[in-house]
Protein backbone atom coordinates (compact mmCIF):
# COMPACT_ATOMS: atom_id res chain seq x y z
CA UNK A 1 0.00 0.00 0.00
CA UNK A 2 1.34 3.26 -0.81
CA UNK A 3 2.49 6.02 1.71
CA UNK A 4 -0.35 8.42 2.82
CA UNK A 5 0.83 11.83 2.37
CA UNK A 6 -2.41 13.62 2.28
CA UNK A 7 -2.27 16.76 3.70
CA UNK A 8 -4.82 17.60 6.31
CA UNK A 9 -7.51 19.70 6.02
CA UNK A 10 -9.66 21.91 8.32
CA UNK A 11 -12.57 23.82 7.15
CA UNK A 12 -14.86 25.93 9.35
CA UNK A 13 -18.47 26.70 8.03
CA UNK A 14 -19.66 29.66 9.20
CA UNK A 15 -23.06 28.74 7.78
CA UNK A 16 -25.64 31.52 7.84
CA UNK A 17 -23.99 33.03 11.22
CA UNK A 18 -22.05 36.14 11.84
CA UNK A 19 -21.64 40.14 10.27
CA UNK A 20 -19.23 41.26 8.50
CA UNK A 21 -17.51 42.87 11.33
CA UNK A 22 -18.47 39.76 14.00
CA UNK A 23 -16.84 38.00 11.01
CA UNK A 24 -13.38 39.90 10.84
CA UNK A 25 -13.40 39.58 14.70
CA UNK A 26 -13.60 35.64 14.63
CA UNK A 27 -11.18 35.70 12.15
CA UNK A 28 -8.25 37.48 13.98
CA UNK A 29 -8.75 35.50 16.60
CA UNK A 30 -8.17 32.38 14.77
CA UNK A 31 -4.96 33.29 12.66
CA UNK A 32 -3.74 34.77 16.09
CA UNK A 33 -2.73 30.81 17.26
CA UNK A 34 -3.42 29.12 13.34
CA UNK A 35 -2.27 32.00 10.81
CA UNK A 36 0.98 30.46 10.31
CA UNK A 37 0.48 26.74 10.11
CA UNK A 38 2.09 25.33 7.71
CA UNK A 39 1.69 21.61 8.12
CA UNK A 40 -2.27 21.59 7.81
CA UNK A 41 -4.28 23.47 5.65
CA UNK A 42 -6.91 25.60 6.85
CA UNK A 43 -9.76 27.42 5.50
CA UNK A 44 -12.93 29.61 6.55
CA UNK A 45 -16.05 29.70 4.82
CA UNK A 46 -18.07 32.85 6.04
CA UNK A 47 -21.20 33.84 4.42
CA UNK A 48 -20.95 35.77 0.90
CA UNK A 49 -21.79 39.31 2.59
CA UNK A 50 -18.24 38.34 4.82
CA UNK A 51 -15.98 37.28 1.76
CA UNK A 52 -14.31 40.46 1.45
CA UNK A 53 -13.60 41.37 5.31
CA UNK A 54 -12.28 38.19 6.24
CA UNK A 55 -10.50 38.11 3.22
CA UNK A 56 -9.21 41.07 4.23
CA UNK A 57 -8.23 40.02 7.80
CA UNK A 58 -6.18 36.98 6.38
CA UNK A 59 -3.92 39.02 4.23
CA UNK A 60 -0.08 37.61 5.20
CA UNK A 61 -1.51 34.48 6.72
CA UNK A 62 -2.00 31.05 5.62
CA UNK A 63 -5.32 30.50 6.45
CA UNK A 64 -7.56 30.14 2.93
CA UNK A 65 -10.98 31.74 2.10
CA UNK A 66 -13.89 29.57 0.98
CA UNK A 67 -17.60 29.88 0.04
CA UNK A 68 -20.37 28.15 0.91
CA UNK A 69 -21.71 27.81 -2.27
CA UNK A 70 -21.99 29.05 -6.03
CA UNK A 71 -23.67 28.99 -9.40
CA UNK A 72 -22.52 27.04 -12.37
CA UNK A 73 -23.11 30.15 -15.23
CA UNK A 74 -20.51 32.27 -15.47
CA UNK A 75 -22.74 34.70 -15.68
CA UNK A 76 -26.35 35.95 -16.55
CA UNK A 77 -29.77 36.34 -15.01
CA UNK A 78 -29.31 34.31 -12.05
CA UNK A 79 -31.26 36.85 -9.02
CA UNK A 80 -29.41 35.85 -5.74
CA UNK A 81 -26.46 33.91 -7.08
CA UNK A 82 -22.75 34.13 -7.19
CA UNK A 83 -20.34 32.48 -10.13
CA UNK A 84 -16.88 30.95 -9.56
CA UNK A 85 -15.21 33.85 -11.39
CA UNK A 86 -17.12 36.30 -8.60
CA UNK A 87 -15.61 34.58 -5.80
CA UNK A 88 -11.88 34.75 -7.43
CA UNK A 89 -11.63 38.25 -7.51
CA UNK A 90 -12.58 37.89 -3.63
CA UNK A 91 -9.11 35.54 -3.23
CA UNK A 92 -11.76 32.80 -2.68
CA UNK A 93 -9.70 29.22 -3.42
CA UNK A 94 -12.34 26.82 -1.95
CA UNK A 95 -16.19 26.49 -2.36
CA UNK A 96 -18.66 24.39 -0.49
CA UNK A 97 -20.83 21.96 -2.92
CA UNK A 98 -24.35 19.97 -2.30
CA UNK A 99 -24.08 20.73 1.58
CA UNK A 100 -27.17 18.47 2.98
CA UNK A 101 -29.04 21.87 3.90
CA UNK A 102 -28.21 22.83 0.41
CA UNK A 103 -29.68 19.51 -0.72
CA UNK A 104 -32.67 19.50 2.01
CA UNK A 105 -33.52 23.21 1.75
CA UNK A 106 -33.33 24.46 -1.19
CA UNK A 107 -33.73 20.98 -3.52
CA UNK A 108 -30.25 20.68 -4.85
CA UNK A 109 -30.12 17.91 -7.16
CA UNK A 110 -26.75 16.03 -7.62
CA UNK A 111 -27.04 16.90 -11.18
CA UNK A 112 -27.55 20.37 -10.42
CA UNK A 113 -24.61 19.87 -7.94
CA UNK A 114 -22.36 18.35 -10.33
CA UNK A 115 -22.47 21.16 -12.76
CA UNK A 116 -20.76 23.26 -9.84
CA UNK A 117 -18.46 20.95 -9.27
CA UNK A 118 -17.10 21.10 -13.20
CA UNK A 119 -17.39 24.52 -12.87
CA UNK A 120 -15.73 25.23 -9.63
CA UNK A 121 -12.48 23.28 -10.67
CA UNK A 122 -12.72 25.11 -14.14
CA UNK A 123 -12.71 28.49 -12.52
CA UNK A 124 -9.57 27.41 -10.84
CA UNK A 125 -11.71 26.45 -7.41
CA UNK A 126 -11.42 23.80 -4.91
CA UNK A 127 -14.77 22.18 -4.64
CA UNK A 128 -15.66 20.91 -0.94
CA UNK A 129 -18.39 18.28 -2.37
CA UNK A 130 -20.53 16.70 0.47
CA UNK A 131 -22.11 13.88 0.61
CA UNK A 132 -23.81 11.27 3.18
CA UNK A 133 -26.86 9.27 4.62
CA UNK A 134 -30.20 10.69 6.48
CA UNK A 135 -30.54 8.63 9.83
CA UNK A 136 -33.37 6.91 8.07
CA UNK A 137 -31.20 5.61 4.89
CA UNK A 138 -28.59 4.51 7.48
CA UNK A 139 -30.70 2.81 9.44
CA UNK A 140 -32.42 0.70 6.13
CA UNK A 141 -28.66 -0.48 5.64
CA UNK A 142 -28.68 2.13 2.45
CA UNK A 143 -25.72 4.61 3.97
CA UNK A 144 -22.99 3.35 1.06
CA UNK A 145 -25.49 3.33 -1.54
CA UNK A 146 -26.86 6.40 -0.99
CA UNK A 147 -23.24 7.87 -0.85
CA UNK A 148 -21.70 5.54 -4.00
CA UNK A 149 -25.08 7.81 -5.90
CA UNK A 150 -23.86 10.75 -4.31
CA UNK A 151 -20.18 10.19 -5.77
CA UNK A 152 -21.02 8.45 -9.06
CA UNK A 153 -23.35 11.10 -9.84
CA UNK A 154 -21.23 14.64 -8.26
CA UNK A 155 -18.23 13.42 -10.22
CA UNK A 156 -19.39 12.79 -13.68
CA UNK A 157 -16.61 14.62 -16.29
CA UNK A 158 -13.98 15.15 -13.36
CA UNK A 159 -10.63 14.02 -14.52
CA UNK A 160 -7.94 12.35 -12.51
CA UNK A 161 -6.00 15.63 -13.21
CA UNK A 162 -7.82 17.44 -11.14
CA UNK A 163 -7.36 14.99 -8.16
CA UNK A 164 -5.62 17.25 -5.93
CA UNK A 165 -7.76 19.93 -6.15
CA UNK A 166 -11.47 17.92 -5.68
CA UNK A 167 -11.79 17.55 -1.85
CA UNK A 168 -14.69 14.91 -0.63
CA UNK A 169 -16.74 15.96 2.72
CA UNK A 170 -18.31 12.76 4.37
CA UNK A 171 -21.55 14.87 6.18
CA UNK A 172 -23.94 12.09 7.51
CA UNK A 173 -27.07 14.33 8.12
CA UNK A 174 -27.60 12.68 11.33
CA UNK A 175 -24.43 14.15 12.77
CA UNK A 176 -24.52 17.55 11.86
CA UNK A 177 -25.74 20.19 14.37
CA UNK A 178 -27.04 17.29 16.64
CA UNK A 179 -23.53 16.78 19.10
CA UNK A 180 -24.23 12.94 17.27
CA UNK A 181 -20.69 12.33 16.24
CA UNK A 182 -20.14 9.04 13.93
CA UNK A 183 -17.20 7.00 15.67
CA UNK A 184 -13.94 6.62 14.12
CA UNK A 185 -14.91 3.51 13.48
CA UNK A 186 -18.02 4.28 11.60
CA UNK A 187 -16.67 7.60 9.87
CA UNK A 188 -13.93 5.12 8.39
CA UNK A 189 -16.03 2.97 6.87
CA UNK A 190 -17.92 4.96 4.94
CA UNK A 191 -14.58 7.03 3.59
CA UNK A 192 -12.38 3.59 3.16
CA UNK A 193 -15.64 3.00 0.69
CA UNK A 194 -15.06 7.09 -1.05
CA UNK A 195 -11.78 6.16 -1.37
CA UNK A 196 -12.18 2.98 -3.39
CA UNK A 197 -15.06 4.79 -5.48
CA UNK A 198 -13.41 7.67 -5.82
CA UNK A 199 -10.29 5.38 -7.37
CA UNK A 200 -12.60 3.54 -9.61
CA UNK A 201 -13.74 7.10 -10.99
CA UNK A 202 -9.92 8.68 -11.41
CA UNK A 203 -7.67 5.76 -11.58
CA UNK A 204 -6.17 4.58 -7.99
CA UNK A 205 -2.99 6.72 -8.15
CA UNK A 206 -5.52 10.10 -8.63
CA UNK A 207 -7.91 8.63 -5.96
CA UNK A 208 -5.10 8.20 -3.23
CA UNK A 209 -4.51 12.30 -3.57
CA UNK A 210 -8.31 13.74 -2.72
CA UNK A 211 -8.81 14.47 0.26
CA UNK A 212 -11.64 13.43 2.28
CA UNK A 213 -13.41 15.26 4.96
CA UNK A 214 -15.61 13.92 7.74
CA UNK A 215 -18.34 16.89 9.02
CA UNK A 216 -20.87 15.73 11.64
CA UNK A 217 -20.33 17.44 15.19
CA UNK A 218 -16.81 17.21 15.30
CA UNK A 219 -15.04 18.76 18.57
CA UNK A 220 -11.78 19.82 20.33
CA UNK A 221 -12.63 16.36 22.21
CA UNK A 222 -13.16 13.76 19.33
CA UNK A 223 -11.39 15.38 16.22
CA UNK A 224 -7.84 12.89 17.09
CA UNK A 225 -9.59 9.68 17.12
CA UNK A 226 -11.03 10.56 14.23
CA UNK A 227 -8.13 11.88 12.58
CA UNK A 228 -6.18 9.14 13.43
CA UNK A 229 -8.54 7.43 10.54
CA UNK A 230 -6.33 6.69 7.37
CA UNK A 231 -9.40 8.04 5.21
CA UNK A 232 -10.28 10.93 7.24
CA UNK A 233 -8.12 13.82 6.30
CA UNK A 234 -9.20 16.70 7.88
CA UNK A 235 -12.67 17.76 8.93
CA UNK A 236 -15.48 20.09 8.13
CA UNK A 237 -16.33 21.54 11.14
CA UNK A 238 -20.01 23.69 11.94
CA UNK A 239 -20.75 24.62 15.17
CA UNK A 240 -17.38 24.75 16.91
CA UNK A 241 -15.66 26.68 14.40
CA UNK A 242 -17.79 29.50 15.28
CA UNK A 243 -16.14 29.43 18.73
CA UNK A 244 -11.48 30.55 17.85
CA UNK A 245 -10.85 28.09 20.80
CA UNK A 246 -13.15 24.58 19.83
CA UNK A 247 -11.62 25.66 16.21
CA UNK A 248 -8.17 26.05 17.05
CA UNK A 249 -7.93 22.96 19.30
CA UNK A 250 -9.48 21.02 16.59
CA UNK A 251 -6.73 22.51 13.62
CA UNK A 252 -4.28 21.30 16.84
CA UNK A 253 -5.38 17.99 17.00
CA UNK A 254 -4.89 17.78 13.35
CA UNK A 255 -1.09 19.09 13.63
CA UNK A 256 -0.48 16.37 16.10
CA UNK A 257 -1.03 13.95 13.58
CA UNK A 258 0.24 15.42 10.48
CA UNK A 259 4.15 14.21 11.44
CA UNK A 260 2.66 10.60 10.71
CA UNK A 261 1.92 11.22 6.99
CA UNK A 262 5.30 13.05 6.69
CA UNK A 263 4.17 17.17 7.21
P1 LIG B 1 -21.70 20.73 12.91
O1 LIG B 1 -20.20 20.65 13.11
O2 LIG B 1 -22.33 21.91 13.56
O3 LIG B 1 -22.35 19.42 13.22
O4 LIG B 1 -21.92 20.97 11.33
C1 LIG B 1 -21.27 20.15 10.42
C2 LIG B 1 -21.47 20.71 9.06
O5 LIG B 1 -22.56 20.72 8.52
C3 LIG B 1 -20.29 21.27 8.38
O6 LIG B 1 -20.55 21.53 7.06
Amino acid sequence: MSKNVRKFLIAGNWKMHKTAAEALDLVEQIILDVGKTTDVNVVVCPPFTCLESVGRGLEGSTVKLGAQNMHHEKFGAYTGEVSADMLRTLFVSYVILGHSERRQYFAETDEFINKKVLAALDGNLSPILCVGETLAERESGKTLEVVKRQIDRGLVGVTGAQAEKLVIAYEPVWAIGTGKTATPAMAQEAQGAIRLLLNGHLGSAAGAKVRILYGGSMKADNAEALLAQPDIDGGLVGGASLEPRSFVKIVQAAQKQAPKRGH
